[in-house]
């Protein structure tokens, strides 16, 4: 007779892949954000403490940037006003992975402002407010010329974030969104002229007092000021659609049978069969592992380079995992919704690689159910 006093295997793989979520997105948010520390713990204001804590993971412990763009250098500080980074902070950049930093005080963010500033010997300028009237026609034609090859062909941003050291040396560093509304909030037309106008040596943003002529620059600080008006337009994929932290399909076949539908439909799909094993295998001793619950991991190299670049964090949900597992002769197959982890990580981008790696599991299990 068989016995059943492993519990109910289904509930058991929801368990473990509900714990592996929240020890994943907790880890998560406390290694890679670092945001939980001083949220939790009595009110912190040294900004040296409160940058490590909340900036260093992404920025460097001294700003010498990483998943963040670097805030050390001499030609970046040089020409952002205080109330600039002020902002920045406070605000975020929706959509692109810097985050706002809404629970910090006005207090703690001027602490971290202080922070930044020693990390480079130069004085904080202070711009005025006032507006730059120019040609926005011209601006747009000048920004496509000039500007759109690393900034995008509507200024949404390079792909991906930050340094990246998988793509070329001279373009290491990703050219930031300029329609972003947390940038538009936080950079005065003064600030984005200097930064036009002088570039920010040490990085691949060129300088363009020289080869554009003042009227051109103001046309061009014009036309980034009217992106402005799209504000309106940025969506959250993730938060719309993914509702559920799982897929979780029956399936018409035996256990055996699914497994080996998957397998095919995973290679029909493009993707690579990794390996295939008991979900609790290597935890528990060999032989003794539950053989109704089977765990099928498989990659797209391309897609998964791709994801990388975007977002370094998708490593903690790939590769792709699908889960069959068998309950009261009932057989289920169970897989993460990836759209559902990729909503915790301000980046619009990975976002969609995110819906696309839904859509994936949806069809290779449809495609396994036929
Ligand atoms: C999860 C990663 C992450 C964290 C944490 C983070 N940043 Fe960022 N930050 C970024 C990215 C990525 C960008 C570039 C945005 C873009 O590409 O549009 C950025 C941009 C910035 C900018 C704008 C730089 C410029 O060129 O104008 C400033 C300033 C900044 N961050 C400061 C901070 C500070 C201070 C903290 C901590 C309070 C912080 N960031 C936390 C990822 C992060
Ligand atoms: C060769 C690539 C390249 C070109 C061309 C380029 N940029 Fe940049 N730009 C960058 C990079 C990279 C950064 C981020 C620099 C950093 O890390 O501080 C940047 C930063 C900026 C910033 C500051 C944004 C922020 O969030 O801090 C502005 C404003 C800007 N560029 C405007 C322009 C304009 C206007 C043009 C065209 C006239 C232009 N850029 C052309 C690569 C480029």
């Amino acid at each position: 007779m068989k016995k059943y006093f492993n519990r109910d295997p289904a509930s058991n793989t929801l368990q473990y892949e509900m714990a592996r979520i929240i020890v994943l997105t907790f880890f998560a948010s406390l290694i890679v954000l670092g945001l939980v520390i001083d949220s939790v713990f009595a009110v912190n204001k040294n900004g040296d403490t409160l940058y490590q804590n909340h900036c260093s993971a992404c920025h460097g412990e001294r700003g010498s940037g990483g998943v963040g763009i670097p805030l050390a250098l001499k030609s970046f500080q040089d020409k952002v006003s205080n109330d600039y980074l002020f902002k920045t902070i406070r605000f975020g950049r929706p959509g692109r992975v810097m985050p706002a930093f809404d629970q910090l005080s006005d207090t703690q963010i001027n602490a971290i402002v202080k922070t930044i500033r020693k990390f480079s010997t130069s004085k904080a300028i202070k711009y005025s407010n006032k507006t730059i009237v120019g040609n926005i026609k011209l601006g747009k034609i000048l920004f496509k010329n000039n500007c759109a090859s690393c900034h995008g062909p509507n200024g949404s941003g390079g792909k991906g974030t930050g340094v990246t050291f998988s793509r070329p040396r001279n373009s290491a560093i990703v050219a930031p969104a300029l329609t972003n509304i947390g940038f538009l909030k936080s950079a005065s037309d003064q600030l984005i002229k200097q930064t036009t106008l002088f570039g920010r040596k040490g990085t691949p943003m060129p300088a363009f007092s020289k080869k554009l002529k003042i009227n051109e620059i103001d046309a061009l600080i014009a036309y980034i000021r009217s992106f402005e008006k799209y504000k309106g337009t940025i969506k959250k994929v993730g938060s719309k659609t993914a509702q559920d932290a799982i897929i979780k399909v029956k399936s018409n076949y035996s256990l055996k049978e699914t497994v080996k539908n998957i397998k095919r439909a995973v290679q029909g799909a493009n993707f690579k069969l990794i390996r295939v094993q008991y979900l609790n295998q290597g935890i528990v001793k060999k032989g003794t592992e539950n053989k109704k619950q089977v765990i099928i991991y498989f990659c797209n190299f391309l897609q998964l380079n791709t994801a990388l670049a975007i977002d370094p964090r998708v490593g903690l949900f790939l590769p792709c995992r699908l889960t069959v597992v068998e309950q009261a002769n009932k057989v289920y197959i169970i897989g993460i919704n990836p759209l559902r982890l990729s909503s915790l990580f301000n980046n619009e981008e990975l976002d969609n690689v995110c819906a696309e790696m839904r859509k994936t599991y949806l069809s290779i299990i449809e495609e396994a159910n036929l």
